[in-house]
């Protein structure tokens, strides 16, 4: 029943926390589009095209996911798709509160459902707003990441 399913989010940049996620829900379903949108209160490092490609390169060992990208609502994207469920990571109670209310208002919307996966413990200090913090301090982040966004976020930051 449940073929087709999205796994969105900004991913500026994907982490290895939304590599374990992705992967973790592609073993669920047929298919999973992992679609990167905007939460408008998240000032972005990475243009919409490069949080593209970034992604392609995280997701390219796996034969069911595919990218994409939305700029409204969604459930409208999830519509317009033909995607009946949204699966999200929780870390904390603090993610969970905060996904709750969006799961909540998405099945309110349009009756697409939210699924969300427990973060693993090795990844529940992972955020993409920390690595860049740290990065941009010049921390070592290389084991947040994977190889090629460790390198564009490299170059990213010296511009
Ligand atoms: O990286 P994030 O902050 O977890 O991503 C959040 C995102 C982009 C998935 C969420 O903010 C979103 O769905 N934005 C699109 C606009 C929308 O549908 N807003 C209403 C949510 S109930």
């Amino acid at each position: 029943m449940l073929h087709r399913a999205v796994c969105p989010g900004t991913f500026d940049p994907p982490t290895n926390g939304h590599l374990d996620v992705i992967g973790r829900a592609a073993a669920m379903f047929d298919e999973l589009v992992v679609a990167t949108g905007v939460n408008e209160s998240k000032r972005r490092l990475f243009g919409d095209d490069e949080r593209v490609e970034l992604l392609r390169e995280t997701v390219a060992g796996f034969g069911n996911v595919t990218v994409g990208t939305f700029d409204g609502l969604l459930v409208d994207y999830c519509r317009a798709e033909g995607i009946g469920v949204i699966v999200k990571g929780v870390r904390t109670a603090g993610d969970y509160d905060y996904e709750l209310q969006m799961a909540l208002m998405n099945r309110r919307l349009t009756g697409v459902e939210t699924i969300f996966l427990p973060a693993a413990p090795e990844h529940a200090h992972l955020s993409s707003s920390l690595v860049k913090e740290v990065a941009r301090f010049g921390g070592d982040v290389s084991s947040f990441v994977p190889a090629s966004v460790h390198r564009r976020l490299t170059e990213a930051l010296a511009r």
